[in-house]
């Protein structure tokens, strides 16, 4: 019988070493030894060898980590890398070359736009935007040089949803790789590849961490697709330290349990605050209001962990309102056991002007709130009381 998801997420594990350890080892090593020199030799002469030789190609630890979220997320193989900004990045420079295109929603998270709009360009690939409220815009984007379809569903921070079948089938029609930012649902929620997505990755640092403690990134996909990744990620360095892998893998084992109470958590709390005077509109992606609810609910387990709402008396209203907090965090990160409430239009998509971010639906009162595992009535208690001082 194969194991359901939950189980494997918790009982891969690197093979026991003679100290007959339970819990998974730490392998914080640089490099790896070998028994003779003609063994180092071939371990150096053929790159798709499974041997271990230094921590920038491989580690056991990172390995685990690697075969775990490609298991949850359906995936053949994966590469871990040092946070997310370097999985979207190393994906970007390893599919696309000069005179490539790329089409990719609006609405991304901001250093993934940066890489889009100036530096892509730069280097001779060219990018297309569209809205992810009309993919049947997509079409009449493709020409015959494009090579990759990018997006985050739910978006950050718009939580702007996209159907990934109908993606997934108009990029199979047209040859393109469809590569899928699956940060905000974690593969306990959504697997974008059994939609008929090529490439899944995550910031690792989000939910799959959990406790904002370690940066992270992975890419998951078929075996051919991975290995170029592989040898990019090797050859320019940005991988996933084992300390970090090692985090990373302890947390996957209450990934789907956390996922849980974040997803509860979040939709009492939207549901609490759909009316509130203080606030011209809440979205979550199990809310019936959302312009998305039908598909969220077709790809969606639950609804996730964020929700956003919009503060009466735009960013001056957003200011009063973070200072008003008591309980809840005021950071960027999000994912984490304790609630955090962030203001992107001052922070995360402070780079871009006003009508780019008017464009990816960042308006000046627009609050996320990463719901943590805190209980829900603290956490609504703190949010109304910061609401009655706006
Ligand atoms: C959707 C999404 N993708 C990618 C990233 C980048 O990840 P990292 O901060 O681990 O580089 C983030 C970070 O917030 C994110 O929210």
């Amino acid at each position: 019988m194969s194991q359901h998801p939950e189980t494997k997420a918790i009982r891969i594990q690197t093979a026991q070493t003679g100290e007959k350890e339970h819990s998974t080892p730490l392998f914080l090593t640089s490099s790896f030894t070998y028994e003779s020199a003609e063994e180092m030799a071939a371990a150096f002469a053929d790159d798709t060898l499974d041997v271990n030789i230094y921590s920038r190609f491989s580690n056991p630890t990172v390995d685990e980590f690697i075969a775990k979220i490609a298991a949850l997320e359906g995936a053949e193989d994966g590469i871990a890398t040092g946070t997310g900004m370097a999985a979207v990045f190393g994906t970007f420079m390893t599919f696309l070359s000069k005179g490539d295109h790329i089409i990719s929603a609006s609405a991304v998270f901001g250093s993934t736009h940066t890489i889009l709009t100036k530096y892509l360009p730069k280097w001779g690939i060219d990018y297309s935007y569209f809205n992810m409220n009309q993919p049947e815009d997509i079409e009449q984007l493709i020409r015959p040089n494009t090579k990759m379809l990018y997006v985050e569903t739910p978006s950050n921070p718009g939580l702007d949803i996209i159907d990934l079948q109908y993606v997934a089938d108009l990029c199979k029609k047209s040859n393109i790789l469809f590569v899928v930012d699956n940060c905000f649902a974690t593969p306990a929620v959504q697997q974008p590849i059994s939609f008929g997505a090529d490439l899944v990755l995550h910031s690792a640092t989000k939910f799959i961490d959990g406790q904002g403690r370690v940066l992270g990134g992975v890419v998951v996909g078929r075996k051919e697709l991975i290995q170029p990744l592989y040898l990019f990620i090797r050859n320019t360095g940005p991988s996933l330290s084992p300390f970090n892998a090692w985090i990373l893998t302890k947390s996957l084992e209450t990934l789907f349990i956390r996922m849980e109470k974040h997803a509860d958590n979040s939709l009492k709390l939207a549901k609490a605050l759909q009316n509130h005077p203080k606030l011209t509109s809440v979205k979550y992606p199990f809310l019936e209001s959302h312009p998305q609810y039908e598909i969220a609910k077709k790809q969606m387990s639950n609804g996730g962990g964020i929700l956003t709402f919009e503060i009466k008396g735009g960013i001056e209203g957003g200011r009063k309102f973070l200072n008003g907090l008591k309980l809840l965090s005021v950071t960027n990160n999000l994912g984490d056991s304790r609630t955090i409430a962030a203001h992107p239009a001052s922070t995360t998509h402070s780079k871009l002007s006003a009508e780019e971010r008017a464009a990816v639906g960042i308006t000046p009162g627009l609050i996320r709130i990463s719901t943590g595992l805190e209980h829900i009535e603290d956490i609504l208690e703190d949010i109304e009381k910061a609401l009655g001082e706006v």
